[in-house]
């Protein structure tokens, strides 16, 4: 069996993914056998609404997750639009340290597509997927049983001779399939040659029992189940996907498929860092090892968090702003006397530094840069000078910028590359018994257009007066702020869902003042129109939501 899909990272276990098939005396398989983690931040989590990544913005997120340790990034589906097929494909060349994988229908021009698009990668993956339920073969493929046989056969095998040694195959909606068929189907797969077989709970309809049971059967019913990875892929339509996926892993599933903040289609996908910190808090029970590492958590969290504009709920596990914060006078106190009555993991164990006061206004380019570089931000010529202006103009405004500060600044000059409005001024006139006036400017490759707007609010007249400026009548469908980081001199972030033409799109920015991020994240949303609209669609319409 050959082990393509392992890199040498973190813990100290590698390489990881394919297990012996024994069992222990309860019956359980793989013990001790590292996990893949197969990371799909950048495809399914990418598919959340409102996401909208730019290719600049996917490399640096593939790189934290090497940094991370992830064993298999997921980057993209490349024949949903030229741009996905840009974006992996520059993953592909440029990203060292995992394997890099590209997804496809089970048809011979999205293969081919895909392997164009990661054939230059270190190692690379090629994931085919097919549905199995009869409500998809009835409802949407409208394809035979037996059609789904010839297309597994002949797919993965086309698979396998475009990229020999790493074949991924799912069964799409594993979990509403009937069981004979499903085995059928992924025995053929194996047959084929697939390496890894991966089972979703594609509507995230599974309970942990039941997915567990379908990981026994399968491993007893389908012939060399045991001699390839068995992966699970877990939504969260029922706030289940986590306790699926381990539910599966505890039952001898070599690789788990996750995102980062649990990003995904609808509720989402197993958020990466609630698995990874189970398997290392409760390796007692669990007893599989895994390469992540684990300080590298929070970095990966913020970023994904500040390029797709989705925050983090402050209860999430893991990350979430409360996750280690007691609020409570008894646990206060239990704390202070002995950190373990109420704390299972500490927040360094994720990478969260105890104090991370960095810089102010008299620090230079170079202490910018190397304070950049000690957070895995690597930025030279004429991006480094672009931060620095963006540094330099928050350190005036604000006593001390902090790494939190740093990132989304960073995140900020990422999302206005390719832009083509950019908002040169706003001036607004707001109080209370007033009516509130906004005047803006807004540039369109070099030329200069105004707009003005009255209206009852101050954030209104803004949004109102751009619209003017733009010649675009965008509905606000969502509006957020929230401070990057305490006190009343923070940061703040505003993200915005504008609708234009039925569509919607998201935009985001952050400035010292929030009535300026509230128009440059409406100026964001209308760029996000714009590329649209001059690219004809070709970025795909999922990418806009
Ligand atoms: O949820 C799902 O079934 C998927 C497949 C494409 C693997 O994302
Ligand atoms: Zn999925």
């Amino acid at each position: 069996m050959s082990t393509s899909n392992a890199s040498a990272h973190g813990n100290g276990c590698d390489p990881p993914g394919h297990g012996t098939g024994g069992r222990d005396t309860a019956g359980r398989r793989n013990i001790g056998v590292p996990v893949v983690f197969f990371d799909t931040t950048l495809r399914d989590g990418e598919q959340s609404p409102g996401s909208s990544l730019n290719a600049p913005e996917k490399l640096e997120i593939a790189h934290q997750l090497v940094r991370l340790g992830v064993d298999v990034i997921e980057a993209g589906f490349p024949a949903s639009s030229p741009g996905d097929f840009a974006a992996v494909h520059a993953i592909a060349r440029e990203v060292k340290g995992a394997v890099i994988c590209g997804l496809a229908r089970c048809t011979e021009s999205d293969i081919r597509t895909c392997w164009d698009a990661i054939k230059d990668a270190e190692r690379p993956r090629i994931h085919t997927f097919v549905s199995t339920s009869d409500i998809h073969l009835e409802h949407q493929m409208r394809v035979s049983r037996a059609e789904v046989l010839r297309l597994t056969r002949e797919m993965v095998t086309f698979c396998v001779s475009l990229c020999p040694g790493d074949v991924e195959f799912s069964a799409m909606d594993a979990t509403r399939s009937d069981l004979g068929f499903l085995s059928e189907v992924l025995a053929i797969a194996v047959e084929a040659g697939a390496t890894t077989i991966n089972v979703p709970d594609t509507v995230g309809y599974a309970t942990p029992t039941e997915y567990a049971s379908l990981m026994d059967q399968l491993y007893d019913r389908v012939l060399g189940l045991d001699r390839v990875v068995l992966s699970a892929h877990c939504h969260n339509d029922l706030g289940l996907a986590v306790g699926n996926s381990l539910a599966a892993v505890e039952r001898g599933a070599t690789q788990v498929e996750v995102a980062i903040n649990g990003l995904g289609e609808r509720a989402g996908n197993a958020a990466l860092e609630e698995i990874a910190m189970a398997l290392v808090t409760r390796k007692d029970i669990l007893q599989r090892p895994c390469n992540i590492v684990t300080t590298e958590i929070a970095r990966a969290s913020r970023m994904v968090s500040n390029f797709t504009g989705h925050l983090i709920q402050a209860n999430k596990a893991i990350v979430g702003k409360n996750a280690f914060a007691h609020e409570s006078g008894i646990h206060q106190d239990g704390v202070l006397k002995e950190r373990t009555t109420y704390e299972i993991m500490r927040a360094r164990d994720i990478g969260l530094a105890d104090s991370d006061i960095v810089l102010g206004k008299h620090s230079g380019r170079h202490a910018l840069r190397s304070h950049l570089a000690e957070v895995g931000i690597h930025l030279d010529g004429k991006e480094l000078d672009e931060v620095f202006r963006r540094f330099k103009e928050t350190a005036d405004r604000k006593k001390t910028v902090t790494t939190a500060d740093l990132e989304a600044l960073v995140g900020e000059e990422m999302r206005e590359r390719g832009d083509v409005y950019s908002l040169e001024h706003v001036y607004v006139s707001a109080g209370t018994d007033i009516i509130s006036s906004s005047q803006v400017s807004v540039s369109k490759q070099g030329q200069e257009k105004a707009g003005k707007a009255f209206s009852g609010g101050s954030v209104e007249s803004i949004f109102l007066a751009i619209d003017d400026a733009v010649g675009v009548k965008g509905k606000l469908m969502d509006y957020q702020v929230r401070s990057i980081t305490s006190g009343k001199d923070s940061l703040g972030e505003v993200r915005v869902v504008v609708e234009v033409d039925g569509k919607r799109f998201a935009g985001q920015a952050v400035s010292i003042d929030v009535l300026e991020a509230s128009a440059k994240a409406y100026v964001r949303a209308l760029n996000n129109v714009a590329m649209k609209r001059e690219a004809g669609g070709a970025r795909g319409d999922r990418v806009y939501l």
